[in-house]
């Protein structure tokens, strides 16, 4: 990998997410403002924008325009921001740090933070239904919005958050714990995949299947990694507090195998989502770099 070239790609898709997330919210100043205003506190100015970058590689790897894919990288993220506002809630994980400053139900109150999560959910859907740059005819359009409410809900990213909560102190088994992660993180990475993937008008189904497999693998290096850095990190890097899934027993993948298999299981899936790419040319390489990215994070 060439680390400059990932760099400046990170950085040009990273600011083309917050001009785009900006332009889609509310102004603060609009009424109800309190409600806006906690909108753009949890989206803007922070994250890592890993599934709108996934919708940039997916469909930049099949020749897609950027502006094409702007509302699906947005739909997702907004998507993400909601999950982890209500991640937050005191009836869930009970956290008062993301993204490097006080949760929203901190910053704001409990049923602000509940109704910004709804809010943004119902803007995803908005914004793909809505954004006339989306080059996809319209049967594309509703397979989009189709893919999105599938992995968001309780078959998706929900069902994983209902999995997460009834495995709190119990000892999963190796398939539980891995059908949790599939399901809390796994689906929506794989869905940011599918919506750069469907942004191409008549895509070979053949090569989505592959862009496919390799959304599974890094779904699932994903959240083994975010299990590691809750141990090996620090608070100050991570934005959000170190050792929380100890402190309240949460079923990980380094507390279920430990941490040195934790890192190889990491490892083989980085190389089985490599192995899907196959002979994709170099304007896969973005799809590369992510899961490179995505076992090497410190954050
Ligand atoms: C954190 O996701 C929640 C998980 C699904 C593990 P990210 O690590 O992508 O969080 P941000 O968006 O960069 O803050
Ligand atoms: C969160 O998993 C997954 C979703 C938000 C859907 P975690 O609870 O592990 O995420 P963090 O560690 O709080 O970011
Ligand atoms: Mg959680
Ligand atoms: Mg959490
Ligand atoms: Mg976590």
């Amino acid at each position: 990998m060439k680390t400059n070239d990932f760099k400046d790609w990170l950085a040009a898709c990273q600011e083309r997410v917050e001009k785009n997330l900006d332009h889609w919210l509310p102004a603060a100043t609009i009424h109800p403002a309190h409600l806006h205003e906690a909108m753009r506190y949890a989206v803007l100015g922070g994250g890592k924008r890993i599934r709108p970058l996934l919708v940039y590689a997916a469909g930049g790897a099949l020749g897609v325009e950027n502006a094409a894919l702007d509302g699906p990288a947005c739909a997702v993220e907004l998507i993400h921001v909601y999950s982890l506002v209500h991640d937050d809630l005191p009836a869930m994980d009970d956290d008062d740090l993301r993204r490097g400053k006080p949760t929203c139900h901190r910053a704001f109150d409990e049923p602000t933070a509940i109704l910004t999560g709804d809010a943004l959910q119902t803007l995803a859907f908005y914004v793909l239904a809505h954004d006339t740059a989306i080059q996809a005819n319209a049967i594309a359009r509703l397979k989009m919005i189709e893919t999105l409410a599938l992995a968001s809900g309780s078959r998706g990213m929900a069902g994983g958050q209902a999995i997460d909560l009834a495995a709190v102190g119990r000892t999963l088994t190796l398939g539980e714990l891995e059908d949790m992660h599939i399901h809390k993180t796994g689906a929506l990475i794989r869905a940011s995949v599918a919506l750069g993937a469907l942004s191409k008008p008549d895509i070979d189904p053949d090569v989505f299947n592959r862009l496919d497999r390799y959304a599974k693998c890094i779904g699932l290096a994903f959240q083994i990694r975010d299990d590691i850095l809750d141990i090996e990190s620090d608070t100050a890097t991570l934005g959000k507090t170190q050792g929380a899934d100890i402190a309240r027993d949460k079923p990980t993948y380094p507390a279920l195998l430990g941490m040195a298999e934790a890192k190889q299981r990491a490892r083989d899936l980085h190389q089985e989502a490599l192995d899907c790419l196959g002979t994709l040319d170099e304007h896969a390489d973005p799809l590369r770099w992510i899961a490179g990215y995505i076992v090497e994070r410190i954050s």
